[in-house]
């Protein structure tokens, strides 16, 4: 069986073609075109000029993909249907509409954030792993989930504002990096030298609150008080950059690595399994893998942030409820796992 998967929830136009052989996975394709370089000129994503990119690209990327996977057969159309910008969650849904019409194949919708965590399985295949605690961290979200069986979900607890993705790309902002911030940050805190020269010191918001919520905007208005007090000069010293950048980094990452293992250890968890952009981060994940000794599941790198592999390999997860019946597959730009 051929899934294609296609994503437009946000600003990039992704692709990705899956073939499922007695159970195995083969990545047959998996291509994103970014649209970072004009989306960073303006510091955030416009929906509407993302919109228009992702007309433009998805016929684009379509046949890059139908190349690089030799022209497949394809029996399934997966997309995302949300959460994400609608005006871009329906240039996908109606390509794929279109795709699915022409060669007669049914359609699939798919939840964006269920699919960051769903990737996960493309490479394993472990019994015994739930319940698990499952924790999304994106641009547009920061949730944690207990799944107590394959394909069930529960949100435990969520951000109440910024999600840590769009706190790390307003920090990046106001140290003057480019959008996306986040593996900006990542970079200028890794060469971090490990002396608090600048005497940084952020909150982590909510830590100690029993719940499983979140709240990073407080954190990104820290980081604005304390560039306010700080002289001119101080703040363009390199030195100042990476301390503040490991700082911002640390406080997130504890808040989430706390929260998560209280999920952990309150629902016994078997397993964590992460996904989202943020998972990106080789930090996080060096920490994660330290601190929980159970089992821990997350992606590769280029597979954590939106891809279209994702949408398919859900796709697969949910056939069942593909239908020929195109109609009924609609933008859910405000859907929740
Ligand atoms: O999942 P994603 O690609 O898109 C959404 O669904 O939002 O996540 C994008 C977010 C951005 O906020 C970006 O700054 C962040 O993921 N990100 C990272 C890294 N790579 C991407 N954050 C920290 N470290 C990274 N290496
Ligand atoms: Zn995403």
């Amino acid at each position: 069986m051929i899934v294609l998967g296609i994503e437009t929830s946000c600003d990039d136009t992704a692709i990705g073609i899956l073939e499922i052989k007695k159970q195995k996975f083969k990545v047959l394709a998996n291509l994103v075109s970014s649209q970072v370089k004009l989306h960073a000129k303006y510091g955030g994503v416009w929906p509407y000029l993302a919109k228009r990119e992702h007309k433009k690209n998805l016929p684009i990327v379509f046949k890059k993909a139908l190349k690089k996977a030799k022209n497949p057969k394809i029996d399934l159309i997966s997309v995302t249907v949300g959460p994400g910008l609608e005006p871009c969650l329906w240039e996908g849904i109606n390509f794929a509409k279109n795709l699915a019409k022409k060669l007669k194949i049914p359609l699939v919708g798919i939840n964006h954030l269920e699919a960051h965590l769903l990737i996960n399985f493309l490479k394993r295949k472990e019994k015994n792993i739930f319940p698990a605690i499952g924790l999304i961290v994106s641009g547009g979200h920061t949730q944690l989930i207990l799944m107590r069986k394959f394909l069930k979900y529960k949100l435990l607890g969520e951000t109440r504002d910024d999600a840590a993705g769009e706190c790390l790309d307003k920090v990046a902002r106001l140290l003057g990096l480019s959008y996306p911030g986040g593996p900006k940050i990542e970079k200028l805190a890794s060469k971090f030298k490990g002396k608090k020269k600048h005497k940084i010191s952020l909150p982590r918001p909510m830590i100690h609150q029993k719940n499983y919520d979140f709240s990073f905007a407080g954190l990104k208005t820290a980081v604005l008080y304390d560039l306010r007090k700080r002289k001119e000069k101080e703040k363009e010293l390199l030195s100042f950059k990476r301390e503040m950048a490991r700082e911002v980094q640390q406080a997130i990452i504890d808040v989430l690595l706390k929260k998560t293992l209280n999920a952990a250890k309150n629902f016994r968890a078997k397993s964590i399994i992460l996904g989202g952009g943020v998972v990106a981060n080789k930090e996080l994940r060096k920490q994660f893998l330290k601190a929980w000794k159970g089992k821990i599941f997350f992606p590769k790198k280029e597979l954590c942030t939106d891809n279209g592999l994702m949408v398919a390999l859900a796709g697969y997860f949910h056939q069942k409820e593909a239908t020929k019946k195109y109609e009924k597959i609609e933008a859910k730009p405000n859907s929740r796992i």
